[in-house]
């Protein structure tokens, strides 16, 4: 296992977190085609980083052995310009990549662990996400505690709840 260290993501890391959109879009090997500029001309994909950071976003960075590789971020999204994953109002919805070389190596995990130990802090009840059909991430999400609530096109929607989490603040449990 590396040395991994999670720290919280800052303003000056947006290219960073642009890269893994594009890593994110891209996570199939078989049919990684996406080039940054397409990504980033793409507004229903840009829009998970476009502005990095806007009020209430909040994300952590991995740093191992000393370099950035990999992130996870939490944006909301209004119902007039859902992410993928979007459940409704108050549910901000997960971005998270880890840079092709450090892989299967621990570093993912560190990162969802860490942001959704943030977002609970936060007082936030629920999360969610978009994961592709196929995508060996899906199993990350499910031992995390996410469940599938619903599907886009050929990805689950995947939602966590706090129930104990403050009302009011993010969503109830169903
Ligand atoms: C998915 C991803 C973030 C996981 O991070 P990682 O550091 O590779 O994963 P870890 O080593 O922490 O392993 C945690 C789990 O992630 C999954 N995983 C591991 N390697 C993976 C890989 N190369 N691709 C996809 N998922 C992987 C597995 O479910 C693994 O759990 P398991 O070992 O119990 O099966 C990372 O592989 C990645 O960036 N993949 C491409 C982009 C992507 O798919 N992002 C998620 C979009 S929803």
């Amino acid at each position: 296992m590396p040395n991994v260290i999670i720290r919280p993501a800052r303003a000056d890391d947006a290219d960073f977190l642009a890269d893994m959109v594009v890593a994110a879009v891209n996570w199939s090997p078989s049919d990684a085609h996406w080039t940054r500029e397409r990504v980033l001309a793409t507004r229903e994909l840009a829009h998970y980083v476009v502005g990095w950071p806007r009020p209430g976003d909040f994300g952590v960075v991995a740093l191992a052995d000393g370099e950035r590789a990999g992130a996870a971020w939490f944006r909301e999204f209004p119902a007039d310009d859902p992410g993928y994953g979007f459940v409704r109002p108050g549910v901000p919805e997960l971005t998270l990549a880890v840079t092709e070389p450090w892989r299967g190596r621990g570093v993912g995990r560190k990162l969802l662990h860490g942001l959704l130990a943030e977002a609970r802090a936060r007082g936030l009840s629920a999360v969610s996400l978009s994961v592709a059909s196929g995508n060996r991430a899906a199993r990350l999400y499910v031992q995390a505690g996410f469940r599938v609530v619903g599907a886009c096109g050929d990805s689950d929607t995947m939602l966590l709840t706090w129930p104990d989490n403050a009302p009011g603040r993010g969503a109830g449990p169903d």
